[in-house]
């Protein structure tokens, strides 16, 4: 592994996933693999889990880690060939190689703009970075996919599914705001790799890129889709169709305890934060049948996963 810009960049799932479980067992059995190696991570957008996590991965590992708020430093510039006399004051390809002069690995989040579809799905800033920088990149969520946290929910279905093919429902869910389609697109990636059943249920107009809803059948009718079901997924995204749009926020998409009934003892999963009661109910939130805190804590394993891969990688870091 080079850089982990998608979940196409993990070549072996099975091994991937298996030294994943090694690390949950244990995280402290290379803790010395990052030693005097630094891990420089930018935020150009809020994060909790993901900001927490990855540093805990990187400690395990006995790497430094750097964390900047990118709000806080320059206005960067991504246009090439741009007159740059308006408010960045500094161009990626400067940014991009200057940071490597202080980084082994390099972490991005990244949120699109939700307003130009084309120039969101080139991931220009992630891919920007992958150009200019000479360590690997880590995706921590970007415009279009959020690849650590697809890697883990497929780590933690693995972990709690009891039949061999399990059937696995991502369910679209309202929220009063429009969100980025990243985290649906990676778990249908991360999960179409797998040997599941996999559906996906939204109302009309919210059909996903078909990059990604390849992945998965499509049912619209939400109860029929959670028939027999093993694992709930719930996620808002905005419009991939009308781009950046919300076209409902229609309660009766809400995940219920009522609907939840009609799946074989289904798990609850989401990558968080969620709206209580908008998204799901507290009744299935709180619920013995919610894989959302464990979700949580394996954003750790999966990252530390990843940079162990990444540390090791001859054409990597550093070295
Ligand atoms: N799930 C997730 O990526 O959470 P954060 O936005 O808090 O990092």
């Amino acid at each position: 592994m080079h850089n982990l810009l998608s979940t196409d960049d993990v070549d072996a799932f099975p091994e991937f996933l298996k030294t994943a479980a090694a690390f949950k067992k244990n995280p402290y059995t290379e803790e010395t693999l990052g030693r005097r190696k630094t891990l420089v991570l930018l935020f150009f957008n809020p994060s909790l889990r993901t900001r927490v996590s990855t540093q805990k991965a990187a400690y395990n590992l006995g790497m430094n880690v750097i964390l900047l708020n990118v709000s806080q430093a320059w206005g960067i510039e991504f246009e090439d060939g741009t007159v740059m006399n308006l408010d960045t004051a500094e161009h990626v390809r400067e940014a991009a190689a200057v940071i490597s002069q202080y980084a082994d690995l390099i972490g991005i989040r990244t949120f699109p703009g939700l307003k130009d579809r084309a120039l969101d799905y080139q991931d220009r800033v992630l891919q920007q970075f992958a150009r200019y920088t000479t360590v690997p990149i880590v995706n921590m969520e970007s415009a279009t996919v959020h690849p650590l946290q697809g890697l883990t929910d497929v780590f933690t279905i693995e972990a709690h599914k009891r039949i061999a093919r399990p059937k696995v429902v991502l369910s679209w869910a309202p929220h009063p705001r429009a969100l980025p389609q990243a985290v649906a697109n990676s778990f249908l990636a991360a999960a179409g790799r797998m040997d599941y059943e996999l559906v996906l249920t939204h109302p009309p107009g919210y059909a996903l890129s078909e990059q990604f809803s390849r992945y998965a059948t499509i049912e619209h009718d939400q109860q029929k889709a959670f028939a027999g079901a093993d694992f709930i997924y719930a996620k808002n995204w905005s419009s991939y169709e009308s781009y950046g749009e919300i076209l409902s926020t229609d309660p009766k998409w809400m995940i219920t305890a009522e609907k939840m009934q009609s799946t074989n003892k289904a798990k609850f999963m989401h990558c968080l934060p969620v709206r209580r009661n908008v998204v799901v109910e507290d009744a299935v939130l709180d619920s013995p049948a919610s894989l959302v805190i464990e979700q949580a804590a394996n954003r750790t394993v999966i990252a530390q996963t990843v940079l162990s891969k990444l540390l090791k990688s001859p054409t990597g870091c550093n070295n």
